[in-house]
């Protein structure tokens, strides 16, 4: 505003130095008062309301050193005025002048005032030579301070900047006209074209805002992905590369026939129970699995078989039909090693179906036998869901992370040499294993890490041998041994961002913003 009521009074302004802004007064001439002129002049600018030309200026000021002889005096006038003069009183010796004025002042004053012989020796101190002196240091930095420049000229300049009593300093300085648009007020200019002005007509009048070309857009809202999903693609490449196919897991319901019978649990399991399980009432049955494969597994609970006594307690096939949510990816690791022994069965599969893919150089090797068995190497990583009370570090909903081997005479140390070399991949070298339970493996390992950050061992997963009880039914020769293990996906990625509740990571207390912003992981 200030800008337009002076060029509407003056028609233009020459130097707009001699602008003095609200609140800054004398200090319009400084620095600080051009860069804000300059800010306003960029503004009416760009709405044609002015012209302005810049100009550079170079000025001096003061250094601390400077500042301070312009109050007090040139070091060699203040060790002058401090002497006696000739003959008059008793000399000062150059010790107690340092003691006066310090060593710095005490020095160049006196080898100065030597030199403009203002002073001289008497015994072992100095006197005054002159009465008077004119201190034209001081002179000249008080005209810089107040001039920013010396009227002597340059010669003088640089030996003032020489002595580091002042300073260059760069500044600028602008005339000002008026433009096309030139108006005392500022208008907003119209930004949209809108319905109402068209049907108003008042479009024809309105001034519109420029369009910005150099403008940054808004950035387009993209999708992230979440950090299990982040894990879940560095777990998956560790399977890939040691060789692993991935398993179809997207049956999210499961009869308890192969979440559970398959795998040998027994019908009276507790982990059965709808405290743990979650069934489903509608539809609540399953279709019947293969025939033949339900009596040989029905079999083997009821009565036993293989060289095993089974569980010896009455089955039943409605317990078997019961659709749920399946509470373990195992049930689907069930269903494909099923599918992975249909040829040991003497089913004839065609190749196009989703049977397991076989390593080609493996199954020339060993799938030689006749009996049509090929090894395979399984994972996935999926959803399962369990009847569970909820805190800190449980949901009724998680994913596991779970890999089968399946070949001629693997063993447990198999199992154990697998596990070492797949953890050390995910970062983690410090193993433990505990014997445990598992009612489809025998033996069974629980897995512990050694953890950090927290200095103890956590337990990170569960794994085993699968029984014959649950092998044998589905086809597979006597020799062939599958081992399994699974552990979870929230706890490694827990551990990886550093969260100590899962709510934070799943549910709908999880902030967006923070999903968006996670990091990648890279093990
Ligand atoms: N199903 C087991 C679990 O839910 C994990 C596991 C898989 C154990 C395969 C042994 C073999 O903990």
């Amino acid at each position: 505003q200030l800008v337009l009521d002076t060029l509407d009074k003056h028609g233009a302004i020459k130097d707009t130095r001699v602008l003095v802004l609200p609140g800054q007064q004398d200090a319009a001439v400084t620095h600080d008062a051009q860069i804000t002129i300059l800010g306003a002049l960029n503004s009416l600018a760009s709405r044609d309301m002015i012209t302005y030309t810049t100009h550079e200026t170079v000025s001096h000021v003061l250094t601390e050193e400077g500042a301070q002889i312009a109050l007090e005096g040139s070091h060699e006038a203040r060790v002058w005025a401090a002497l006696p003069t000739k003959g008059s009183g008793s000399p000062i010796t150059p010790k107690h002048l340092e003691q006066m004025f310090g060593p710095e002042t005490a020095k160049v004053g006196q080898s100065r005032a030597f030199k403009n012989k203002w002073i001289g020796k008497e015994g072992d101190g100095l006197v005054k030579l002159v009465t008077e002196i004119k201190d034209e240091t001081q002179q000249q930095l008080r005209e810089v301070d107040s001039t920013g420049t010396l009227h002597a000229g340059e010669k003088a300049l640089a030996e003032l900047r020489k002595r580091k009593l002042i300073v260059q300093k760069k500044g600028q300085w602008f005339t000002v006209e008026k433009g096309p648009a030139f108006s005392t007020s500022i208008e907003k200019p119209e930004t949209d074209l809108t319905v109402d002005m068209i049907a108003s007509g008042s479009w024809k009048a309105a001034k519109f805002k420029k369009y910005n070309f150099e403008a940054d857009g808004i950035l387009p809202n993209g999708g992230a992905h979440h950090p299990l999903l982040k894990v879940r693609e560095e777990i998956r490449n560790i399977f890939l590369e040691m060789g692993f196919a991935e398993m179809p897991t997207s049956s999210f319901v499961e009869s308890a026939f192969w979440c559970f019978d398959a795998l040998f649990v027994p019908q009276q399991h507790p982990a059965r129970e709808v405290q743990d399980t979650f069934y489903l009432s509608d539809p609540s049955t399953s279709l019947p699995p293969p025939a033949d494969y339900y009596a040989r597994v029905s079999k083997v609970h009821e009565h036993g078989d293989y060289g095993s006594t089974g569980y010896r307690a009455p089955w039943s096939d409605a317990e078997s039909r019961k659709l749920l949510l399946r509470t373990h990816t195992t049930a689907s690791s069930a269903s494909m090693l099923y599918k992975l022994a249909a040829k040991c069965r003497g089913e004839d599969i065609d190749s196009s179906t989703d049977e397991p893919a076989a390593h080609a150089a493996d199954a020339k090797k060993k799938g030689a036998n006749g009996d049509g068995f090929r090894p395979a190497k399984l994972f996935s990583i999926d959803r399962v869901f369990r009847n569970e009370t909820m805190d800190a570090t449980h949901l009724a909903e998680f994913h596991q992370v779970e890999g089968v081997v399946a070949d001629r005479g693997l063993t447990l140390a198999d199992l154990i040499g697998f596990m070492r070399v797949f953890f050390k991949k995910m970062g983690i070298e410090n193993l433990r294993f505990k014997p445990a339970y598992n009612p489809y493996t025998e033996p069974s390992l629980e897995i512990f890490a050694f953890h950090p950050q927290l200095k103890k061992w956590v337990e990170v997963g569960n794994s085993g041998m699968f029984r014959p009880e649950m092998l044998r039914p589905m086809g597979f020769p006597e020799d062939v041994h599958v081992h399994g293990w699974g552990i979870s996906l929230e706890r490694p990625t827990m551990i990886r961002y550093g969260i100590n509740n899962i709510r934070t990571l799943v549910g709908h207390k999880v902030s967006l913003e923070g999903v968006e912003k996670s990091p990648a992981v890279r093990f």
